[in-house]
């Protein structure tokens, strides 16, 4: 039997076995399992693509043909499993299991570069997962893997990314700290960079953890070279994080919470973007990540943490890679066109679109983008289907 169908047998089994796997402290053994098949292949090809000479050779054409195979198909399980998963985690699954198929796709067409090119952003699927929600137990660290990537050679924010992508989350937390503190980087560059949101994830969302963040910025706030702008951000942000550490917020679980929350930082901005609301949007949209892992169910409520999710996310995402934001306010549509928060779900989504696909030429919205916008119009505005109760 091919592998592959093997596989696809052990979780069709493990599942009929367990209607659906519970989260508890343990986590959930069955994306562990999955986990560790798609880890495998992943450990070893993610070297070989390093090294330009040897991703290309003829040499090692048989073994990364059959790593990206794995890889490809230990996707298609994720993807399986994705849809018994909330629709949050079902996204990134399905976006993973295209990228690992256009990667075997095109190494096997000889595309090289575009292959090689995906399999280093591959990761960005696996670091978004694993920055969404507490960790539950510490995993092993991968010694072989980070001996093979030659970890201790790398720049602080490249050896972070590889720790969150095999969940060491501590060790990521040191790396990103110790590039905070470096003295060659100015500290108004450093509040403005992605790497500090998404240091700022990890604290919050992996960590549950707000005194952390705030030790490290009372300490750049000490820094001499520290602009005077600068320095008012820091300590606004400190306050915030002392006061919603101070009332637990990231123990809340409740929608009402973290609506109240994300008002809270809106109300401290002044413009859109403004970067005095970002602590309120990621201790909301750490309260509201767990909340639609916690109610796959998919109803009117699931629909609203959705449509927030958008809004903090189009404040704190930044990937290239894999963008949220509209996939969050598609969802929040599509689960309850009729709610009052539709039509403002649909006004940022096309909003979103529009700034994706605007460039000097103007704006360029693909006709499957189009089609999709009017889908969800017609959803909002059509009238009652008159059905009788
Ligand atoms: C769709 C979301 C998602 C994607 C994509 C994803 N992971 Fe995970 N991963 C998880 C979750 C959730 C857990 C925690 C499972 C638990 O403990 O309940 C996890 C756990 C793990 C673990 C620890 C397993 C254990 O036994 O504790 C490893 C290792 C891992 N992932 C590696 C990877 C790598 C490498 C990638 C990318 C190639 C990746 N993951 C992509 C969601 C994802």
């Amino acid at each position: 039997m091919r592998r592959w169908a093997f596989v696809m047998m052990a979780l069709g089994l493990t599942l009929g076995l367990r209607a659906r796997a519970d989260d508890t402290t343990a986590g959930d053994p069955l994306t562990q399992s999955i986990m560790h098949s798609l880890f495998d292949p992943m450990s070893k090809v993610l070297p070989l693509s390093l090294d330009d000479n040897a991703f290309k050779s003829a040499e090692h054409r048989g073994e990364i043909t059959a790593l990206l195979k794995d890889l490809q198909d230990h996707a298609t399980v994720l993807e399986m499993h994705g849809k018994r998963k909330d629709r949050a985690f079902e996204f990134i699954a399905k976006s993973f299991k295209n990228d690992a198929k256009n990667i075997y796709r095109w190494y096997t067409h000889g595309a090289y570069d575009e292959a090689q090119f995906t399999l280093r952003n591959i990761t960005d699927n696996c670091i978004t997962c694993h920055s969404s929600l507490p960790e539950h137990h510490k995993f092993p660290p991968a010694q072989a893997f980070f001996k093979a990537v030659q970890v201790d050679s790398l720049s602080p924010l490249a050896k972070a990314s590889y720790y969150v992508m095999s969940r060491q989350f501590d060790e990521a937390l040191n790396s990103y700290e110790a590039y905070f503190k470096q003295k060659d980087v100015s500290p108004s560059t450093l509040v403005t960079q992605s790497a500090f949101i998404d240091y700022l994830k990890i604290c919050a969302n992996v960590k549950q953890d707000l005194a952390r963040p705030q030790r490290l910025i009372d300490a750049i706030t000490l820094r001499s070279d520290i602009s005077t702008a600068t320095k008012a951000q820091l300590k606004r942000w400190s306050a915030t994080l002392a006061e919603l550490d101070k009332r637990q917020s990231l123990r809340k679980t409740n929608l009402g919470d973290a609506r109240e929350i994300l008002t809270h930082g809106r109300d401290q901005m002044e413009y859109l973007r403004d970067r005095d609301g970002i602590i309120h949007y990621l201790v909301a949209s750490a309260i509201l990540n767990r909340y639609v892992h916690d109610h796959p169910d998919r109803g009117q409520d699931v629909a609203e943490a959705y449509y927030m999710l958008g809004i903090t996310e189009s404040l704190l995402g930044h990937s290239f890679w894999l963008s949220r934001t509209e996939f969050y306010l598609e969802s929040a549509i599509r689960l309850a066109p009729k709610a009052p928060f539709a039509p403002k779900a649909f006004d940022l989504l096309e909003q979103s679109y529009i700034a994706s696909f605007s460039g000097s030429s103007g704006t360029h919205v693909p006709d499957d983008v189009r089609d999709l916008l009017a889908e969800l119009q017609q959803m909002i505005t059509a009238p009652p289907s008159g059905k009788s109760h």
